[in-house]
């Protein structure tokens, strides 16, 4: 089983993503992850990777996904959409 993981951008900073939600975002998948039973190293916090100006940014590996803009109301279905099929 391939192992799906959710890098949560939080970097602080001036106009950065932890400066946009980006923590508390990251703190939300955690939340939800742990909710679900998951592997709590589903969710990852990422390095800024200079799309602040769209961020809070989430980035899906192996998906290979970006997610811009992200809301906590986003959390639910990006888990569905990514994580459902790691499920143990
Ligand atoms: S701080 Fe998140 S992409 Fe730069």
């Amino acid at each position: 089983m391939s192992l799906c993981q959710i890098f949560v951008c939080a970097t602080p900073g001036e106009g950065r993503c932890g400066e946009k939600g980006g923590n508390e975002l990251l703190e939300h998948f955690r939340s939800e992850v742990e909710r679900r039973g998951l592997s709590p190293s589903a969710v990852l916090r990422n390095v800024c990777t200079r799309r602040h100006e769209e961020g809070p940014v989430v980035f899906v590996y192996p998906d290979d996904v970006w997610y811009t803009r992200v809301t906590a109301g986003e959390v639910d279905g990006i888990l569905d959409r990514h994580l459902a099929r790691t499920r143990a």
